[in-house]
């Protein structure tokens, strides 16, 4: 093994063996290159004075080299800013502003031993990078069965996971019990580590829990952690900030893991993308939180050496032109006004969704799951194929939705006006109507 590698190894063995113990193989032997290339440039960058000949980008009148047809796209960023390559985890100032709008977004991380946050393209590949750091073929991978159709594509496909999947809700409420079976189920089967992934607000339903749901969501994977198990506990927070209902915990899930137990490690997965409506800048975060460490964090910064390792292996760095764009924003005065604008209206459509679809005309056409929050809600098709619906909405009437599967239908109220919602609506009962005839 690389000698790099052992040394960020001991360093968590020493202080968080459980946490070695969830690394997969391949991320048991990754480290970042800290020797290499990378911090040859950085000394040269610092000490050579006379030439520096030492890293892959042109440089021309002392500023990056451009093409001002590239450049003049871009008034007001300079081309040193705009081009030049970030470093593998990410500009330190956007970690630094991430951090702070986490803490800003989650008081009750306060005093909580965190990572700073790595920078990564979109939050897509954040959870590919903990796909690759944490999970080998045969590892558990726990997760309801509403969810994200490119988890199975990344956890199960790439890595051989063992999806162990539990009904998402239990009547209108989270399904506090399938997760606690779910959890017994896997450690009956004789493994000591498991995955366990929660996205709230949820894709497809747009479901965000309670504070009380999420205190026992909680206490359901902490007494997991005291019976043994070694947890990684994936909180996707893509759609983080957009609860449209009173009764929703506004703070993310991961306030009530970070910290909690020395083997149970909360990894904040998040991003720009829909939050801060940057979907193609391809910015996204991962944060990491584990119990029984000291408040200094070696641990933490070994970890995210091997994360910046895998990033370096992966795609090298992230568009740090896309990260300045974001830094930039963070750093606004009116960023928080303006996000809560956007939500605002997010927030309009949603109760109009509501408000539209408690009409009892459309009862014997379908049910919609409980939704609360974020970009979509999912309606569960009575009698007909949902697959069916779609495909007949599209071609007659021209309404676009998903078909998650054989009975549920997602629609993205995100990009449908509040003052179409009942129209779209009044098209998908049409179109059910004359399919189920
Ligand atoms: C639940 C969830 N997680 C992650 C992502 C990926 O986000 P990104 O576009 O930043 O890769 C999406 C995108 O649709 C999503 O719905």
């Amino acid at each position: 093994m690389e000698q790099l590698a052992e040394q960020l190894n001991q360093t968590i063995q020493a202080e968080a063996p459980a946490l070695y113990e969830m690394l997969s193989e391949v991320g048991k032997e990754m480290y970042f290159p800290s020797k290499g290339i990378l911090s040859q440039s950085a000394e040269a960058k610092a000490k050579a004075k006379r030439f520096n000949a030492t890293i892959g980008t042109a440089l021309e009148n002392g500023e990056a080299m451009h093409l001002d047809c590239l450049m003049s796209q871009l008034p007001g960023i300079s081309p040193d800013a705009a081009l030049l390559y970030a470093p593998s985890p990410g500009l330190p100032d956007l970690r630094k502003a991430w951090q702070e709008k986490l803490l800003h977004d989650n008081p009750d991380l306060k005093d909580k031993v965190i990572s700073l946050p790595i920078v990564t393209s979109g939050l897509t590949h954040a959870l590919s990078l903990i796909g690759d750091a944490f999970i080998d073929k045969g590892d558990a991978l726990i997760y309801p069965d509403k969810n994200w159709g490119n988890y199975a594509l990344n956890y199960v496909v790439r890595h051989g996971a063992k999806p162990v999947y539990f009904p998402l809700f239990s009547g209108e409420n989270f399904n506090l019990d399938g997760l606690k079976d779910s959890l017994k189920k896997t450690q009956a089967s004789g493994a000591h580590k498991a995955v366990v992934l929660l996205n709230f607000p949820n894709n497809p339903t747009g479901y965000a829990p309670t504070e009380d749901e999420c205190v026992k969501i909680a206490e359901i994977l902490l007494e997991a952690a005291e019976n043994g198990m070694k947890l990684v506990v994936i909180i996707d927070d893509a759609y983080y900030s957009l609860f449209h209902k009173e009764k929703v915990f506004r703070q993310s899930l991961f306030t009530k893991l970070a910290g909690k137990h020395r083997n149970l490690l909360a990894i904040k997965a998040d991003a720009a993308t829909k939050e801060v409506y940057v979907w193609g800048l391809r910015v996204g975060f991962l944060t990491f939180s584990i119990g029984g460490i000291a408040s200094a964090t070696p641990v933490l910064e070994a970890l995210n050496a091997k994360i910046g390792g895998f990033i370096r292996a992966g795609i090298s760095n992230c568009s740090a032109l896309s990260q300045r764009l974001v830094l930039n924003a963070l750093r606004s005065p009116d960023f928080y006004k303006q996000r809560a604008e956007k939500a605002a209206i997010m927030k309009e459509r949603a109760l109009e969704m509501e408000r539209v679809l408690r009409e009892p005309k459309y009862s014997e056409a379908w049910t919609e799951y409980p939704f609360n929050s974020g970009y979509f809600m999912c309606l569960h098709i009575n009698k007909i194929s949902a697959r069916d619906l779609r495909v007949y909405l599209l071609d007659k009437y021209g309404v676009g939705t998903i078909a998650i599967n054989d009975t549920d239908l997602r629609i993205a109220f995100s990009c449908i006006k509040k003052e179409d919602v009942q129209e779209l609506f009044d098209t998908i009962l049409q179109a059910w109507q004359e399919l189920a005839k």
